[in-house]
């Protein structure tokens, strides 16, 4: 077997409270693997430390115990090889869509640079907005681009923080839709964060679900349900309403919560 994209061993972090020598816990003991190729999304509720935990992989902070290696290395900081898609705009205002999907990609030459800008265009759906600025553009169309510049730097991994979550439903729905079809052409490993259960169940081939604060894995959900799925399909709807019920939550009006 080869090695994991990413191994995530016994990771724990605290930050500095309020008070003067005051430490938050916020992971304690996160173990996890992520397989090369694989969608796995990381679930959770609010402030239970998922961004932290992603941030930690991507060698924006580091953990106060454990270690994470990355294709078999520990991760000492961030990495260009692997890019981070965030939820607050990432792409720059004075580029137009062409340059900045073009950014990752100076040291390519013209010809070549061209090439790849225009693949990537194409396959978010942006034709005819390379001239374009981004203040030009509706918010998915800007999601886009970030996720074209991503794509287009080629990296082994991408790393996204709630990347839908400021688009509205419908373009969030066409979004994810996007993702998986891009994702099984690109073979790339993704690592995403969402609070959203019904995303994570449509988009992964597994689900970390993390307890509250001091968060850790609670359960790992596989979800083996074909592609693209059937968001009425009762595969789909078991495997939602069991993350709802591990996270305490219930759909059913009137029926007790578990915790
Ligand atoms: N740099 C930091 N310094 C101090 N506290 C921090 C820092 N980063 C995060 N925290 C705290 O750690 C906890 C977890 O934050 P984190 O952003 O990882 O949660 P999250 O699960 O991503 O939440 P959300 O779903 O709201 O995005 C929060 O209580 C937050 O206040
Ligand atoms: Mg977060």
């Amino acid at each position: 077997m080869s090695i994991p994209a990413i191994a995530i061993r016994n990771c724990a972090v605290a930050f500095p409270g309020k008070r003067v020598g005051e430490e938050i816990a916020v992971l304690n003991n996160v173990s996890a693997e992520v397989a090369k190729g694989e969608f796995v999304c990381l679930v959770g509720p609010s402030g239970c430390g998922k961004s932290s935990l992603l941030n930690i992989v991507g060698g924006f902070i580091t953990a106060t115990a454990g270690e994470v290696l990355v294709e078999g290395e520990p991760v000492r900081g961030p990495d260009p090889r692997r890019i981070f898609v965030f939820q607050e705009n990432g792409v720059f205002p004075w580029l137009s869509v062409r340059e900045n999907i073009a950014f990752g990609l100076r040291r390519r030459v013209a010809s070549e640079r061209a090439e790849i800008v225009s693949h990537y265009t194409a396959m978010v759906g942006l034709i005819g907005f390379e001239a374009a600025y981004p203040r030009e553009l509706s918010g998915g169309m800007r999601q886009r681009v970030e996720i074209a510049r991503a794509l287009a730097a080629n990296p082994d991994i991408i790393y996204m923080d709630e990347p839908f979550g400021a688009l509205d439903f419908i373009t969030r729905l066409k979004m994810r839709t996007d993702l998986v079809r891009i994702w099984q052409r690109e073979k790339k490993t993704i690592l995403f964060v969402t609070h959203d259960i019904e995303e994570a169940v449509q988009l992964a081939d597994r689900v970390l679900v993390m307890s509250p604060r001091p968060a850790t894995i609670q359960e790992v959900v596989e979800i083996d349900l074909p592609r693209p799925r059937d968001l009425d399909s009762p595969g789909y709807l078991a495997k939602r309403d069991h993350i709802f019920r591990v996270m305490g939550m219930s759909l059913r009006v009137g029926e007790k919560l578990a915790v």
